[in-house]
């Protein structure tokens, strides 16, 4: 184990926020983690995981010791006569993983390219787009438990996934509940892709594709590129502007609001859930509020998608943690005071 001491983390939070960890492990193996619990030195400390930095906003020095995952490894685990079970580690590139899939001839994950991250932090958050989330194709994934060391393998439901939600982003409130947030670190994940794959095309902007380019059967490499192309148009490349994805959470209403908000605002963007709930496009009510392009310091809201906060001072003149707190806190109040809903911010906040 080596231990690291005032590292920059600015490489590593897509935001490009710059603070430091003043100490830092990275996890490479089980034994890296076995090592750092062992340490008497390190018994004490507070920890906080870090994967692909894609989901986080750090409002200061991170005075924990940051566990960075960069567990390698991309097999097919198993074969059954109905799945491919594919296994990563947890440090793998998400985008990599689904590369990787495509090429070996795995299909599945397509509509989930180009999100930024890790393996390891996929399920955190039950990553999702284009009518596609993580728990649709997950299997099985191998965490270390932190308070007594033990391995331990988890199913789809004993992750309890939800909308951008996982029993990872909960604290435990006692014995019986089951929340792992700082207490669980994910090592591996297993993926379950189906041999019988069908195209998943019910999201507007890939009927729309399918319209622009009359290809009414595309394959799984298609719908890739087509993800990746929707995604590059509308969305900041972290690498150029630094950002942390959708910043808040669509919220649900129930079909009596999203009435009452409807005979206010005619053009809310709304959908249907299976569970008769409706989803309203927080991106749509944030720019109904004027937000585009508004900042605050080198904080701001991204000109072509309301949803995403944007670093605009680069790596040079980063804005802060508290720039980005304090602009979503206003977008909050705002949208609340025309809308009446209090938007939960998607990011963890550190
Ligand atoms: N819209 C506006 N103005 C905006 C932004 C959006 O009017 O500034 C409207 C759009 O025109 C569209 C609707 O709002 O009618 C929804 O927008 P979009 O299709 O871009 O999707 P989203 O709801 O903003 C969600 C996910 C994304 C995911 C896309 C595609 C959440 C919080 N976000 O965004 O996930 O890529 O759908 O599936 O669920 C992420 O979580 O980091 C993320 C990028």
């Amino acid at each position: 184990m080596n231990l690291e001491k005032n590292v920059p983390l600015q490489p590593y939070n897509t935001f490009g926020i710059a603070a430091k960890a003043l100490a830092l492990v990275r996890v490479r193996e089980e034994s890296d983690l076995r090592a750092v619990l062992a340490d008497p030195q390190l018994t004490t400390l507070p920890r906080q995981v870090l994967g692909g930095g894609s989901n986080i906003v750090l409002t200061g020095d991170v005075k924990a010791l940051v566990l960075k995952i960069e567990v390698p490894g991309l097999r097919l685990a198993l074969e059954t006569e109905k799945h491919w079970i594919i296994e990563a580690g947890a440090g793998v590139d998400w985008h990599d993983l689904v590369v990787w899939s495509l090429d070996q001839g795995y299909p599945g994950l397509e509509n989930l390219a180009l999100i930024p991250g890790t393996v390891g932090a996929s399920p955190v958050q039950n990553i999702g787009a284009y009518g596609v989330e993580l728990q649709d194709r997950f299997d099985s994934l191998d965490a270390m438990d932190l308070l007594t060391g033990e391995l331990f393998t988890l199913n789809a439901a004993q992750c309890g996934f939800s909308y951008r939600d996982s029993v990872f982003k909960h604290s435990s409130g006692g014995p019986d509940d089951l929340g792992l947030a700082g207490r669980a670190v994910i090592l591996r994940v297993r993926f379950a892709l189906p041999k019988r794959w069908k195209p998943e095309l019910g999201y507007a902007d890939l009927v729309r594709k399918m319209a622009e380019t009359g290809i009414q059967n595309p394959d799984a490499r298609q719908i890739f590129d087509w993800v990746v192309a929707i995604r590059r148009a509308k969305l900041p490349d972290p690498q150029v502007i630094g950002n942390a994805g959708s910043f808040f959470k669509n919220p649900t209403v129930t079909t009596e609001q999203c009435a009452d908000i409807i005979a206010r605002e005619p053009k809310v963007v709304h959908y249907r859930l299976d569970d008769g709930r409706i989803k309203l496009a927080a991106g749509w009510l944030i720019d109904a509020c004027g937000w585009k392009g508004k900042t605050v310091g080198h904080a701001g809201v991204y000109e072509k998608q309301a949803l995403v906060l944007v670093n605009t001072g680069g790596r040079d003149n980063p804005c802060t943690g508290g720039e980005v707190m304090t602009l979503a806190k206003a977008i909050q109040t705002s949208v609340y005071e025309r809308f009446g809903l209090l938007l939960e911010p998607e990011p963890v906040v550190i």
